[in-house]
């Protein structure tokens, strides 16, 4: 879901509606607008895609006006329908607002307000919230900004919103908790929006509200930021933005899943840049050298994360233990949270996350921190919230990632995490320093070893073909290659909605093995090193019960080729990089077989690329 404001001398209309799009990539099922044109406040909004937006403003309003508010919403109170699409209106009609997050309270505010005579259209906490600073304002006869701010302070819950009042459209306020928001600086206009890319063609200078701030922006005045609680000034901190809009386009490929996915030799090369220095036989990691001592005195690493970023965790947990011989616990960030873990201060907890925002790692986050943990993180997005609230970290560089599937964030965030093994395997004397010398070479021969795999693309193409109207898919994988399973499961269940399950390969015949006939594709992952043979046995019980077999398999392999339907050939590697090339065709995979099913590959229904709700 999305945020996007403008103020200022430009029209509104087709800023909003660009910076919306350019945020579809977060996932959302409506969305909405609200102008001012001086005069008239027009509101459209309705179910369904930001070109279905366009089509009604078309016929419902016109489009003129300098003070706007957009936004994609992604239900979470009541169904996504035209009426619970923001933006939402006060019960006097002045006050229009969009919000981003979920009022916990909203229920108990809402019979409040109800038995003080408001009325609400909506199924939505949004609703409430508007209402209540309405009544705040009428009711203490103050500005908008104090409103919202006492407002705010009676609401249980996290949000981002941007909210104005139609007797005074000189001014929008904007507040934050949990969900980001970020306001670029031009000249003598503004631009609000959930992140930079709506507004990066207009300015690189930009605020990024922090949690429980407040943001009252006025044209010709410039922005005041308060902290909600207490209401004290804050220093406007306005940073120089690095992106660029090419970043943000698809490059020429159709969809930007794939082009994702075909970045990711830069990618990689780009995460290990300047880290990996091969010729001096070291790695070199700020985040990691500063806080060296905390990672060896570590009784253990927990990784926490959410969705793809937690299967990187997981093959985190075999490269750490293996290489750097520590403990690792790889968690849901969702159930950590919520089950009075046990952490001390000798606990060493890595946060995974591509967005840096995910609500639920962050509130993992906050949690060890409290008992005393020390807390890294490995995020994608600079400046982002997890990255800030983390001791320290390191940044997996892999650039802007739009589609909604995760890609190239799950091979940089493993670079990332082998780098981190390895120097503290170094740094423990738990590898040799040849063994630490060969992986170096053969990380840095990864990217043109992903670019051969990438080959593949035709021959996959074919595969997708055959099983595209499969209704189950199984993917099997050992050791290092099990959590890949899980990732190639995940990948197409996402886009192609085709039901799928990743299982260690030797778990498969205490269940998922009943499942096995003539119609089950499995994917199996067999590279030549990690239990190979036993991958081999695997296969045989699959192929006994009729399965279909697509093997993933090392080039110039004789004995899965004989057994499997079809293999798929990556280069060969060091078992614990091989995570980064088995990857890859299960990428591809999913991709062909959403496409050829028309799916919507980069927005599948239901998913959001940022999960800022819990
Ligand atoms: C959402 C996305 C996934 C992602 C997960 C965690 O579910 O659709 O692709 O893996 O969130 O996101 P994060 O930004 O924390 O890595």
């Amino acid at each position: 879901c999305g945020i996007v404001g403008y103020l200022g001398p430009r029209e509104a209309y087709p800023i909003i509606i660009e910076g919306l799009r350019r945020l579809e990539y977060r996932g959302y099922d409506s969305a909405g607008i609200a102008l001012f044109d001086g005069e008239n406040l027009k509101i459209s909004k309705t179910k369904g895609k930001v070109a279905d937006l366009e089509a009604l403003a078309d016929k419902e309003i016109t489009k003129n006006g300098n003070v706007g508010i957009g936004h994609t919403r992604w239900a979470t109170h009541g169904v996504p329908n035209d009426v619970n699409s923001h933006p939402h209106l006060s019960n006097s009609g002045e006050l229009v607002m969009i919000h981003n997050g979920i009022i916990e309270n909203y229920e108990t505010l809402k019979q409040e307000l109800i038995s003080k005579g408001y009325v609400f259209h909506s199924d939505t906490d949004t609703e409430v919230l508007v209402n209540l600073i309405e009544y705040v304002k009428k009711q203490e006869n103050i500005k908008l900004g104090k409103a919202v701010q006492i407002a705010l302070n009676q609401v249980i819950g996290a949000y981002a919103i941007a909210v104005f009042d139609k007797t005074k459209p000189e001014e929008i306020v904007i507040a934050r908790l949990g969900s980001p928001l970020a306001v670029g600086i031009g000249e003598d206009e503004f631009f609000i929006a959930s992140d930079a890319s709506p507004f990066l063609e207009y300015t690189k200078n930009a605020i990024y509200l922090e949690d429980e701030e407040m943001a009252i922006i006025r044209f010709h005045k410039g922005i005041k930021i308060r902290k909600i609680k207490d209401d004290s000034l804050v220093a406007p901190y306005i940073q120089e933005l690095q992106m660029n809009l090419e970043q943000i386009e698809k490059g020429g490929f159709d969809h930007f899943m794939l082009k994702e996915i075909y970045e990711q030799p830069k990618a990689i090369t780009d995460t290990y840049r300047g880290r990996l220095l091969r010729n001096e036989a070291i790695i070199k990691m700020a985040g990691v050298e500063d806080n060296m001592k905390k990672f060896l005195n570590a009784n253990r690493i927990i990784i926490v994360a959410c969705g793809t970023s937690w299967h990187a965790g997981l093959v985190a947990e075999y490269i750490f233990e293996d290489l750097a011989r520590i403990p690792v616990e790889v968690e849901y960030a969702s159930e950590f949270r919520y089950r009075n873990p046990v952490i001390t201060e000798n606990d060493v907890i890595i946060a995974i996350s591509q967005s840096g925002e995910t609500a639920d790692t962050l509130a993992a986050i906050k949690l060890a921190k409290s008992k005393g943990a020390f807390v890294f993180g490995v995020c994608n997005v600079v400046g982002s919230s997890i990255s800030r609230e983390t001791h320290a970290g390191a940044y997996t560089h892999a650039g802007p990632e739009i589609g909604v599937a995760s890609t190239k964030a799950f091979t940089t965030q493993i670079t990332v995490l082998t780098l981190i093994a390895l120097r503290l395997a170094r740094a423990k004397g738990s590898i040799s320093s040849s063994d630490f010398r060969k992986h170096l070479l053969e990380l840095e021969l990864i990217p043109k070893k992903v670019e051969k795999a990438l080959e593949s693309n035709d021959h996959i193409k074919k595969i997708a073909e055959i099983y595209k109207d499969s209704r189950n898919c199984l993917y099997l994988g050992r050791g290092y290659n099990f959590p890949v399973a899980l990732e190639g499961a995940l990948k197409l269940k996402e886009i192609s909605y085709i039901h799928a399950e990743g299982y260690p390969a030797a778990e498969m015949k205490h269940g998922p093995i009943a499942l096995i006939d003539e119609n089950m594709p499995v994917i199996v992952i067999a590279t030549k090193k990690g239990h190979y043979e036993k991958v081999v046995s695997n296969i045989q019980e699959i192929k006994s019960r009729k399965g279909k077999i697509i093997g993933i398999v090392t080039e110039g392999d004789t004995q899965v080729r004989a057994l499997a339907d079809h293999v798929i050939e990556v280069p060969e590697t060091e078992e614990s990089l091989s995570p980064l090339l088995t990857t890859i065709p299960l990428q591809l995979l999913s991709y062909h077989i959403a496409v050829l099913l028309d799916k919507n590959v980069d927005q599948p229904r239901n998913l959001a690329k940022s999960v800022t709700v819990e």
